[in-house]
């Protein structure tokens, strides 16, 4: 009876019927999820059936399609064979249907594979990026988006998800800014926990996908900006800024990490116990399970940490690294160390429990397939297009407005339109759009700044594209989209085009500059020297604001760029950053007035590359910038940002007054509430965000001048007041000290800030006693 029950509650039996079910064409219905307990207890039992080599399999994440050097065949016999746990970077329904099929027909123990993928910010439907959504300042935005990206990729097969990306990033050199929240703690955390439900829930259901948290950790502070290049990070700011969005990942339930690339301070991130073993599990208590980066475990060899694949194996394995992502390196070398004892078959278990109890929690031994018939509606739905367009505009941000001069006039007779930008379907949804990408069938289609225009405006356009930007370098993902480098444009074609944008611009009432990157210009390996805007841009505005028309820039990049020029020469900039699917609805919503922008700056806005890494929330550590000397100004330019972080404009204007604290002493046990009232001083709704700010005067360590520990988003009509509350407590007073190594709330003064951006002049003084 024991044995029988044993194997009732084995995966064997259920992915049996599941078989049964697959062959008779019947999709089996999907089953109440798992509990946590239960989920264990079925991973045990299956665990116990398994060989070593089954579990090995368990750990080896293998390629869905091929890729030329890396994959060079489909898995399906190393699937059959029980050699592949996870697949990833396939999302041909069918395939993955077909490959399913393989795993649990042909396996012995009919274990369903976990497929991942780079569902980053919206699956057909995209949504903005994710520093864009963090510009709304508000994490129900993170969360609505990436609910339905979780619903949409489950509809398509795809149960894990690489997101969210929590990087600090300190340096809009770095490619990947486009990809995190930005560079403070605070918001990032805000809209790391925000992905994390959005993804999975409040427990993982039949529409969650799993999140992978990435890429732990430092991968942001890269030297120079280069993406992959090594992280030098004290311990003290690493705990006290770049952990601190995984952190708050994790205790939001996160299933899975990702390891990162580079060295973390001389040891690889995916070879470095004291991080993915202290601080993951031992500290916080992760239970779940941690994927490498892309072959990052073989990678081990080029940092020269490992000696040979068996060596990078042994040392991803032991650091902490359950799953290998792509290199193949675990599957053929951990046998290897299973054999020889240097890796023993209870650690193997440990590390593959993790991944049967997400399958198991996730559903897919009851029902590994997808119902091919329901997948377009699905991914095709007006709701989801809807939210998104909503979502676009609440992340923009409005960085200039001379003049009222916007919104603009519904009754404008002609709009001259500049830029390739504005006519890019291939751009507005910016990198990592999943049908976009692997040169699939991209079935997205994306409204462009310039079709939303025509489609308010009729024919009264002139539009300039001018010669598109080109990337010096070409980009890793155009070998695999066939994006082919055109020529930049000879003299005589700027020449032309320059002429044309100023005939287009005299003969209109306004003139909107759709400029900024192309989407290949940002995210993995797509760092940068300079912050300029690339090819014939500049020169196209110079000449179209010589005109003497109202120009508005609309920015669509996934960075900061050098806009000194436009900043003193433009009336009205618009940061749309990569907007998505309906984005270039959304911009036109807000440059009409439809949408009152309310979006703020998730980063510092640097005014050159030369200033970077520029972050608000840096230790004072000789005089003030205003101070005539010994300051750490450079002689040729401020130290200052051109807009800081926190900034953004409204059509609405607000006031904020009364900074006042329920008790201005506490002890270290206690806590404060902040109080403080926003009023709208303008004639139109409108949404601000009330930012707390705070600094240590002294203590056992340097503290930032300031840091934000409160947020909120509110809409407020005309003349309205709202009283806002926030709280000051251990969890925002405390710090990681270098000299004692704890965390700790240390008496001494507070000064406290509320107002619009990091800049608030709104203050008040906070004693915390022993
Ligand atoms: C990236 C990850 C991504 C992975 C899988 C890597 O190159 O660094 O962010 O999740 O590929 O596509």
């Amino acid at each position: 009876m024991n044995k029988l029950r044993g194997y009732l509650s084995s995966g064997a039996l259920i992915a049996s019927a599941c078989l049964l079910s697959a062959i008779s064409g019947v999709v089996a219905a999907q089953t109440t999820p798992l509990t946590n307990q239960e989920a264990h207890r079925r991973a045990e039992a299956l665990l116990k059936q398994m060989t070593m080599e089954e579990k090995v399999g368990q750990l080896n994440q293998a390629a869905g399609i091929v890729i030329p050097g890396l994959a060079t065949e489909k898995p399906d016999a190393a699937i059959a064979k029980g050699q592949v746990g996870s697949v990833l970077w396939q999302f041909d329904v069918k395939e993955l249907n077909r490959m399913q099929h393989v795993a649990v027909e042909k396996s012995r123990l009919h274990i369903p594979l976990l497929v991942g993928f780079d569902v980053i910010h919206g699956y057909r439907t995209i949504f903005p990026v994710p520093l864009a959504m963090a510009s709304s300042w508000d994490p129900a935005v993170e969360e609505a988006a990436q609910h339905q990206a979780a619903k949409d990729s489950r509809a398509a097969g795809i149960q894990w998800t690489f997101t969210p990306m929590v990087d600090i990033a300190r340096d809009a050199r770095w490619g990947r800014i486009v990809e995190g929240a930005g560079e403070d703690p605070y918001l990032g955390s805000a809209m790391a926990a925000a992905q994390v439900r959005g993804f999975q829930g409040d427990s993982i259901g039949p529409d969650s996908v799993l999140a992978c948290v990435k890429h732990f950790a430092g991968y942001g502070a890269a030297e120079g900006g280069r993406d992959y290049d090594s992280s030098n990070i004290p311990e003290s700011l690493f705990r006290n800024v770049y952990l601190v969005p995984f952190h708050a990942a994790e205790k939001a339930g996160a299933a899975s990490f990702m390891s990162a690339y580079m060295d973390l301070n001389d040891v690889p991130a995916t070879g470095n116990r004291w991080l993915l073993h202290d601080v993951l599990r031992q500290e916080w208590g992760f239970k779940g399970f941690v994927v490498s980066d892309a072959i990052a475990v073989g990678n081990l060899q080029t940092h020269g940490y490992a000696r040979d694949p068996e060596d990078a194996a042994y040392k991803a394995f032991t650091a902490g690294v359950n799953m290998d992502m792509a290199s193949l390196t675990y599957i053929h070398n951990l046998p290897k160390l299973v054999a020889s004892g240097k890796v023993t078959e209870a650690e193997l278990d440990t590390a593959v429990m993790p991944i049967l109890e997400a399958k198991y929690r996730l559903g897919l031994f009851d029902n590994p397939y997808v119902d091919e018939s329901k997948v377009d509606a699905q991914l095709s739905s007006p709701e989801g297009l809807a939210l998104e367009r909503k979502l676009a505009a609440r992340s923009m941000v409005l960085l200039k407005n001379d003049n009222h001069t916007l919104p603009l006039s519904k009754n404008l007779k002609k709009v001259a339109v500049i830029g390739s930008l504005a006519d890019s379907t291939k751009d507005i949804e910016g990198g990592w759009t999943v049908e976009g990408l692997f040169g699939g069938p991209g079935k997205s289609h994306p409204v462009t700044v310039l079709a939303a225009l025509k489609d308010r405006l009729g024919a009264n356009i002139n539009y300039v594209p001018g010669v598109a930007p080109a990337r010096e370098y070409p980009s890793m993902f155009d070998a695999m989209t066939g994006a082919k480098k055109l020529p930049p444009p000879t003299d005589a074609e700027v020449t032309d085009w320059i002429a044309r944008a100023k005939a287009a611009a005299a003969d209109s009432d306004v003139v909107v500059a759709v400029l900024g990157e192309l989407a290949s210009m940002s995210g993995e390996a797509a760092s940068r020297a300079t912050l300029d805007l690339p090819g014939m841009q500049q020169q196209m505005l110079e000449a179209v604001a010589a005109t003497g028309k109202p120009v508005v820039l609309v920015l669509e990049n996934g960075r900061p760029l050098d806009i000194r020029w436009a900043a003193d020469h433009v009336p009205a900039i618009l940061e749309a950053w990569y907007p998505g699917t309906e984005g270039g609805d959304a911009v036109a919503d807000v440059l009409f007035g439809d949408v009152n922008p309310g979006g703020k700056l998730p980063v510092s806005w640097p005014r050159t590359a030369g200033q970077e890494p520029l972050y608000y929330n840096h230790n004072l550590t000789h005089e003030p910038e205003d101070r005539p000397s010994f300051t750490s100004r450079y002689w040729d330019l401020t130290t200052r940002p051109l807009y800081p972080f926190g900034y953004g404009l409204s059509y609405s204007t607000f006031k904020f007054a009364n900074l006042r604290l329920s008790k201005d002493r506490i002890n270290a046990e206690q806590t404060t509430e902040v109080e403080v009232d926003v009023t709208n001083t303008s004639t139109v709704a409108g949404d601000s965000v009330a930012q707390i700010y705070i600094h240590q005067q002294a203590g056992s360590a340097s503290r930032p001048v300031r840091e934000l520990k409160g947020f909120r988003r509110i809409t407020l009509r005309p003349g309205e007041t709202q009283t806002l509350k926030f709280s000051l407590g251990k969890e925002e007073l405390q710090f990681w000290s270098p000299q004692t190594k704890l965390w700790d709330v240390e008496p001494g003064t507070f000064d406290v800030w509320a107002g619009e951006d990091s800049t608030a002049s709104l203050h008040a003084e906070l004693i915390v006693t022993k």
